[in-house]
């Protein structure tokens, strides 16, 4: 080991997974995720119980990731923590555990931006990283075109301007009677359906931003409209609906994204977030790439949902140039 290596012990509580990951340099060693169920039986996140979880989970997920990782805490160069955006109380218990982590080892505290640490989530597996990209980042709290220049200078190019696409997908679950989250059970159930089946518009907004509310409620008033006619219609339809409200979202991201690509001129691409974890978006994906028009690259499926592996992998960007904060930081619930 040499001085420039560390062990980062990485901590990520900003929504509703309870996650802790060892990284040795830019190698994940351990992940672990503990996703709290308690959130299903309201069909989307409690903060209040999602804040509670975290402080019951996070102490045994941190535990296990040191376990897994054969790596004792004594040994851990430095800690890094989500510090935003995200629930204010599910950050601050993460936030307070990795500033007594620092504080009792004395070692060094790491900020990550959870948005920044999705963005960094593409250096977990065997991608060759080309600067700069252009990033669509697809998650359940957020939508938006990033152009990263470096991992310190991400400047964001466009975002929906009311949902994100992974709460679209999450609240018409609700509408289809399916439970939450919504996104990975519409992607399953679409398998077997047809995708032309069903038309919706398509939102029209300026710009490289984004809008999903109106698609929503679009998909509310037709399923709404057909129960008059037929009470069964979510049922007899369902894996065409699902199909057809996929293949649209997944549309107007691609459409969204690659005029941004063509105007800004980079073929450099990256998706990274839940969502990216989409079927139907990794295939349109892989037929991009052997157009040969651009490069694209998203992360390991297991990095497209909250974990800590992406926050360590960001705090190793960190480490090497020296970037902590200390025992005052506070976390932020927006960026
Ligand atoms: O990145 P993430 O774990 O949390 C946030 O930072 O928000 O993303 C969670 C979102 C949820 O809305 C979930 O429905 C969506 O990602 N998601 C998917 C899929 N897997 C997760 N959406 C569509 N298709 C999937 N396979
Ligand atoms: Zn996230």
């Amino acid at each position: 080991m040499s001085n420039k290596d560390a062990y980062i012990l990485a901590i990520e509580t900003s929504c509703d997974d309870t996650s802790a990951s060892v990284i040795f340099n830019s190698k994940v060693i351990s992940n672990i995720i503990a996703t709290q169920h308690v959130h299903q039986l309201f069909g989307g996140v409690v903060p209040e119980l999602a804040s509670r979880d975290h402080e019951k989970l996070l102490l045994r997920v941190i535990d296990k990731a040191l376990a897994n990782s054969g790596i004792s805490l004594r040994k851990i160069n430095a800690v890094a923590v989500t510090a935003g955006p995200g629930l204010a109380g599910s950050l601050m218990v993460g936030v307070n555990t990795a500033k007594a982590i620092s504080f009792g080892l004395n070692i060094p505290l790491i900020a990550i931006d959870h948005l920044n640490a999705h963005i960094c989530s593409i250096n977990g597996g065997e991608n060759t990283v080309v600067f700069p990209f252009l990033c669509l980042l697809v998650s359940g709290g957020h939508t938006r075109i990033c152009l990263v220049k470096n991992w310190f200078t991400i400047n964001t190019i466009g975002e929906t301007l009311d949902d994100a696409v992974g709460e679209a997908f999450d609240k018409i679950a609700k509408i289809l009677n399916l439970s939450y989250p919504g996104g990975p059970i519409i992607d399953q159930i679409a398998k077997t359906g047809n995708k032309e089946k069903f038309k919706f518009p398509t939102p029209i907004v300026d710009g490289f931003n984004f809008s999903f509310s109106g698609f929503k409620t679009s998909v509310l008033y037709f399923v709404q409209k057909e129960l008059t006619k037929n009470q069964n219609f979510i049922s007899e339809n369902i894996n065409d609906l699902c199909a057809s409200i996929q293949s649209s979202l997944i549309s107007i991201l691609l459409d969204k994204f690659i005029k941004a690509a063509k105007t800004v001129n980079i073929k450099n691409l990256a998706v990274v977030g839940g969502v990216a974890a989409n079927s139907e978006l990794i295939t349109c994906l892989n037929e991009l790439k052997k157009q040969k028009n651009f490069n694209v690259i998203f992360p390991d499926i297991q990095y497209c949902t909250d974990n800590a592996a992406m926050v360590g992998l960001l705090a190793w960007e960190k480490y090497q140039q020296n970037i902590f904060a200390d025992i005052s930081l506070i976390p932020y619930a927006k960026q």
